[in-house]
């Protein structure tokens, strides 16, 4: 099974701090992180860790911070000979603080991401051959990430879509993408409506269907996921871990997902396989490093049937 990823690449240095500071406030904090993030390179990591074959299309700065996050995502199983060096752009970083209740707050330079263009779809293109998911992501330039979808819905590969960080999108992103998962904040910037429990995220959903896309699924972090396909509809419970953490939980889920689909399972079980990667990379610090193994996902899910 051939997950190809298509979007960011970033350098996360990560605040451990009491709580999210207000506007003005100075903190201290407790410890601070560096290391790779991104949130097409998370989903890469993760996929990977999961079980499938991984190629990832994005571009890093010609700098330290590049060289450093391509050697650890290379170690990783992740095929980076289609990530371009930018050298007239820096390479992402993301600076992020997680307060004590496991929430985070994150701002990130684009750099070198928001240069993805024309020639990365290229690149895409001949790598989508034989594959069976291409995970999207907002960190990039949207114009591309559809151009890739497009090209990969005629080849006929799974588009899963995360629209993160959420904006307004067209309705042609729509028609492209096969699978979309937002979480609460980013339903309610596309929708309008911020779902607190199954009844909301049921009328989100059917507003995202309206829009064209066929499978919607609605990521609520402790509150569990709705998913409302062309299969199937119902909501799936979350997984009961001890969260440190909760950066990157929203990219393991669609790596979980894309795995799950990608091996042919039901939207109810990938679901499933996405909310208790999600739920184990909340019990750990970091981006990449908290993404899960197959074999902790395969235990998390036989321990809570
Ligand atoms: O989803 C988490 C990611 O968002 C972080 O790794 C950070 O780089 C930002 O892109």
């Amino acid at each position: 099974m051939k997950i190809i990823v298509f979007g960011s690449i970033n350098m996360d240095l990560t605040a451990y701090v009491p709580k999210l500071p207000l506007p003005g406030e100075t903190l201290l904090g407790s410890s601070y992180i560096t290391v790779p993030g991104g949130k097409g390179n998370n989903q890469a990591v993760a996929s990977a860790r999961l079980g499938a074959q991984v190629q990832f299309v994005g571009r890093v700065g010609d700098d330290i911070f590049g060289k450093q996050v391509l050697q650890i995502v290379a170690a990783e199983n992740v095929d980076v000979s289609q990530v371009a060096i930018d050298t007239e752009k820096g390479t992402g970083l993301a600076v992020i603080s997680v307060d004590d209740n496991a929430e985070n707050s994150i701002a990130v330079i684009s750099g070198a991401n928001w240069a993805l263009n024309g020639q990365d779809v290229a690149r895409a293109e001949k790598c989508l051959d034989g594959a069976s998911a291409l995970l999207l992501q907002l960190e990039v330039p949207l114009e591309a990430s559809m151009q890739t979808a497009a090209i990969a819905q005629k080849k006929g590969v799974k588009v899963i879509f995360d629209p993160a960080p959420a904006v307004a999108l067209p309705e042609k992103a729509y028609q492209v993408v096969d699978f979309i998962t937002p979480n609460e904040t980013e339903t309610e910037i596309l929708v309008g409506i911020r779902p607190t429990n199954e009844q909301d995220a049921a009328q989100a959903a059917s507003i995202l269907h309206s829009r064209g896309v066929k499978n919607v699924i609605i990521k609520m972090g402790a509150k569990g996921v709705y998913f409302d396909t062309a299969d199937q509809k119902g909501f799936v419970k979350p997984f009961k871990v001890k969260s440190i953490d909760s950066v990157a939980a929203g990219d393991a889920f669609n790596a979980g997902l894309a795995v799950a689909i990608s091996e042919g399972k039901s939207v109810q079980e990938a679901v499933r396989w996405g909310a208790a990667a999600g739920a184990l990379a909340t019990t750990k610090k970091g981006a990449l490093p908290a993404m899960p193994y197959r074999s902790e996902l395969l235990q998390l899910i036989n321990e809570q049937q």
